[in-house]
């Protein structure tokens, strides 16, 4: 889809018309819609050839529902023969951002047929929105627009790293597309195999991807801009599939586990835009790119690892691995990189976040209220939702272990969302406590249904909410 603005009005086959209530409309217009049932507020769609415009109701004038209300008109219009659509920045007298529009339009046309035998033919769209009564000068409106595009173009490439099937998808293929992506950006990329996980003593990671016939990555990819504000570090979970390990998940739990290297595949997506987008911040995507698979060489529960800052774990379950490529990974990006202002972890790390906070929601802990804040700052403004979840005196004791320092799984389900973020604490020096946030997306990186503007599959969470919290640094 090619989206242009424009000054003026243009001809087309089909334009938008963005209703919160028929207060506006002239006499025949709304008449017609009376006649058809429309509700503005029930978030209709009406599509009139006669009259060559598409309706959409919408709640309020919100970014969010207008970019549920642009995905719901894409989607529709996607289904047909149309190629030509106007819609006009000024909508029921309100002036709608062109953000919202354009993220509307691009997350919501969004589908993977990548394992399709017969495609959909891709077919041409030109979306003209007309800026000619803005508030805005145009040069404005056009930056947010190219900002936009180059966001939801990140947030759609995560989504396809997140669906690409395990077997064609394991820790050397996202090698492979960070080397790509730090040669399309200008970034540097470090790529550590098994030999250098051996010396350097992350025998967690190493152990967790043990039985896999793929060899685990250690990907380290750093946008470096003159003068930078400070240091952002985004460590994700790469487990290109979880089976489980020995501790073998049962039924239907295993179903969508490609889905566990949605953090890696968000620090990608991150890392494919942070030079497009000019930031002015030295940031460091580092991925433990992994599979935990069973096998003769499994690790196994009983095993006691030792992670690369010395302490001891005591494994009692090998599906809550990936704690302990992140153990592994946080203490590696805490020794290479020095004087960090923020640093995040990003993982689909607990089912327990979806027992939490339900669907859609990513969970977040840490030790700084301030970073917290800025936190729910950003999920105000990119419209990705977040939940805090409190720690407690009592919580952090019961990751205790009779042989080794830790446990990676105390046993109860109660309360696994905290107890994995207190289990990361472990990792995270003493100068950095205050500069890191835990996000566990496991809610919101991947459902298997549409949900607004996010499709069948990876959501590519977690893109938005950090570049917003990076953009607001400001
Ligand atoms: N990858 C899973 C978590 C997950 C669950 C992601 C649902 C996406 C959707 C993780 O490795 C895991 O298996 N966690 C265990 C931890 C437990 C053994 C302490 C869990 O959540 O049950
Ligand atoms: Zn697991
Ligand atoms: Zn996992």
């Amino acid at each position: 889809m090619k989206i242009k603005l424009i000054n003026e009005d243009v001809e087309s086959d089909l334009e938008i018309v963005v209703l919160k209530s028929l207060k506006h409309l002239d006499k025949n217009e709304k008449k017609s819609l009376v006649e058809m049932n429309f509700s503005p507020q029930g978030e209709d769609l009406h599509l009139s050839m006669e009259s060559k415009k598409i309706y959409v109701g919408i709640k309020s004038f919100d970014n969010e529902d207008i970019k549920i209300a642009m995905a719901n008109v894409i989607r529709r219009i996607n289904s047909t023969k149309i190629s030509n659509v106007k819609i006009s920045l000024i909508q029921d007298l309100k002036e709608l951002k062109v953000s919202a529009i354009v993220e509307g339009l691009l997350l919501g046309i969004y589908s993977f047929d990548f394992y399709k035998s017969t495609k959909k033919k891709k077919k041409k769209l030109n979306l003209f929105i007309n800026c000619k009564d803005s508030n805005k000068e145009f040069e404005d409106l056009q930056n947010e627009l190219v900002k936009t595009q180059i966001i939801c173009k990140s947030v759609n490439k995560t989504r396809d790293i997140v669906n690409t099937a395990p077997e064609d998808y394991y820790p050397k293929i996202m090698a492979k597309d960070a080397k790509k992506i730090a040669k399309d950006n200008n970034l540097e990329c470090k790529i550590y195999k098994e030999d250098y996980l051996k010396e350097s003593n992350m025998n967690a990671m190493l152990a967790v991807g043990r039985a896999s016939r793929h060899e685990s990555h250690l990907i380290h990819l750093t946008y470096k801009p003159k003068n930078p504000k400070g240091k952002i570090v985004i460590v994700g979970k790469g487990l290109t599939y979880d089976a489980g390990g020995l501790s073998l998940k049962i039924g239907d739990n295993m179903i969508s586990m490609k889905c566990d290297k949605s953090g890696g595949s968000a620090v990608l997506g991150i890392m494919d835009c942070v030079n497009k987008l000019n930031l002015d911040y030295e940031i460091h995507g580092i991925i433990g790119a992994v599979e935990n698979m069973i096998g003769g060489d499994a690790y196994k529960p009983d095993d006691i690892l030792k992670v690369r800052n010395g302490k001891t774990v005591e494994v009692r379950n090998t599906d809550a691995e990936g704690r302990l490529v992140l153990a592994d990974c946080l203490c590696y990006a805490q020794d290479e990189i020095k004087d960090i202002d923020y640093i995040f972890d990003i993982a689909t790390l607990t089912g327990a976040t979806i027992v939490a906070l339900g669907e859609y929601t990513t969970s977040v802990t840490g030790h700084s209220e301030k970073m917290k804040n800025k936190m729910q700052i950003a999920s105000k403004n990119s419209g990705e939702f977040v939940g805090f979840l409190p720690y407690n005196r009592y919580l952090a004791p019961t990751l205790k272990s009779k042989i080794a320092d830790i446990v990676n799984s105390t046993g109860s389900r109660a309360g696994g969302a905290i107890v994995a973020s207190l289990f990361l604490d472990h990792f995270i020096t003493k100068e950095n406590k205050k500069k890191w946030l835990h996000l566990d997306i496991a809610g919101a990186a991947y459902r298997e249904k549409v949900w607004g503007y996010n499709p069948y599959g990876g959501s590519g969470a977690g893109v938005r909410l950090i570049l917003k919290f990076i953009e607001n640094l400001k």
